[in-house]
């Protein structure tokens, strides 16, 4: 069997599956304890199946392999040697089938005595917590959902691991005399009322809502509710500071978008600036947004990177353009890879000049969406209409020349455009490239 890589898709679905036995396994060993459930029947049926998960788990991590700076480590032995060194003996405790031996031998055996047992199963929560950072970091899911599932998964824990506890100590108080059980009448009642009492016991408590309705009756308990709400104020407090961050969060980018254009709407109502100049303004943030999620915003970052990284990237972020552009198609890897990281990203609204007539020129431009005209100022005449794929403004940059024509938007606009300092290191390294553009200025320059 093939190493597996940590990131594949299979590691993700066994990995979610882990983390479900895992959050069972805290919801019915506390449970199984302090309401002293049947250890046969469905409770049976469970156990068995998250324990063979559990187990077959243990061997699965022999065959996942491990990233270790950047590399994907395949080798076996290195692996053993990876996992005896960090989960393994975790996973052997806390996955040794105990409570089924003593299910063979003892008959019928209480559901807290099973519960006891199992409770190493805890252990795996650590395993948990570092699948929930994996997935943090995962590309394909927003970080913010993946810790917004954990704050809701923790609180729900705490709330029922609270309510187990509660129900256990007032079943304690219940022997020795009065208890909160026998005060609601819950002492002979279903298990499922006694749990969901329990719970809303637990929430109301911890959410400091106390209705009052379900009360300590001794001492114990007192302290216990006294803990608890000291607990629920610390813990609501934490809660309400996440969330709101998360939240904040959720879709960073566009909240930073938002922030910016409400910058602006205030500048330009501060200045009254025309309405119909802030619509146009207003309009083109839109489109910007729409578009590109105002690419401007996320660019910066990418200066940092090593000149390798960076070119991939641009090599992705400009993909659409690179496949459009026909001159491109045949060109030299080499040639795409310089060009890809001097191209600079414009967005332009429609019946915009982008080149005047006869004025001196020091840049080109190619067209990923939208559609432009070429004309003459002085008669009015269009030469051409270009749209996505095509480029204009290389004559002035190839004869050092003024301005051919005048250029102007015809719709919204998403150009790329090229520095002539740019331009003339690709072409002085590469000139096929020349040769290609040359013949096409020169036919352009003809049909004048
Ligand atoms: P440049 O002269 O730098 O600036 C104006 C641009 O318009 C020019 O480069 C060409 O890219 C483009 N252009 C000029 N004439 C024509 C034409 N006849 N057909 C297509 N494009 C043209």
């Amino acid at each position: 069997m093939q190493t597996i890589h940590p990131e594949s898709k299979i590691i993700i679905v066994w990995e979610s599956i882990i983390v479900l036995v895992s959050l069972y396994n805290y919801l019915s060993i506390p449970f199984t304890i302090a309401f002293q459930t049947d250890a046969d029947g469905i409770w049976l049926i469970l156990d068995l199946l998250s324990d063979t998960v559990l187990i077959a788990d243990i061997f699965l991590r022999f065959k996942i392999g491990y990233i270790d700076q950047g590399e994907f480590i395949t080798d076996r032995q290195k692996i053993r040697k990876n996992y005896r060194s960090t989960d393994l003996k975790i996973n052997l405790i806390a996955s040794l089938p105990i409570d089924f031996i003593v299910r063979i031998f003892i008959s019928p055996v209480p559901g807290y005595v099973i519960g006891i047992i199992r409770f190493p199963r805890l252990l795996r929560g650590f395993q948990c917590l570092g699948i929930f950072r994996r997935w943090e970091n995962n590309v394909n899911v927003n970080p913010v959902v993946i810790r917004m599932i954990n704050l809701v998964v923790t609180i729900f824990l705490i709330d029922h691991w609270v309510a187990c506890l509660w129900f256990f100590i007032g079943e304690v108080a219940q022997i020795s005399g009065e208890s909160w059980l026998t005060n609601a009448s819950l002492e002979s009642a279903r298990t499922s009322t006694q749990y969901l009492n329990s719970l809303y016991w637990s929430i109301t408590t911890l959410t400091t809502v106390g209705y009052g309705d379900i009360t300590p009756t001794n001492d114990l308990e007192i302290v216990f509710t006294l803990v608890i709400m000291f607990l629920g104020v610390s813990m609501y407090a934490f809660i309400i500071g996440n969330v709101a961050s998360l939240i904040a969060n959720l879709d960073a980018n566009q909240g930073r978008f938002r922030e910016k254009l409400d910058q602006i709407q205030a500048y330009m109502r501060e200045r009254r600036i025309p309405a119909i100049l802030q619509q146009q303004v207003r309009d083109y943030y839109q489109y910007m947004w729409e578009y590109s999620h105002d690419a401007s915003m996320e660019l910066d970052f990418l200066d940092e990177l090593p000149h390798s990284i960076k070119t991939r990237i641009y090599l992705h972020l400009h993909q659409e353009l690179l496949e459009k552009v026909p001159l491109f198609q045949d060109a030299d890897k080499g040639f795409i890879e310089d060009l890809v990281i001097k191209l600079k990203p414009r967005i332009l609204p429609p019946n915009d000049y982008i080149i005047r007539e006869e004025q001196l020129g020091h840049e080109m431009y190619f067209i990923k969406r939208g559609e432009v005209i070429a004309f003459s100022e002085k008669t009015g005449r269009v030469y051409r209409t270009m749209t996505a794929g095509m480029f204009f403004g290389e004559i002035a940059l190839l004869y050092s020349s003024r301005r051919t024509a005048s250029v102007k938007t015809q719709t919204y606009c998403e150009l790329f455009v090229l520095y002539k300092e740019d331009f003339d290191q690709v072409l002085e390294n590469y000139p096929r490239f020349w040769e290609k553009i040359k013949e096409i200025a020169e036919q352009r320059f003809q049909t004048k």
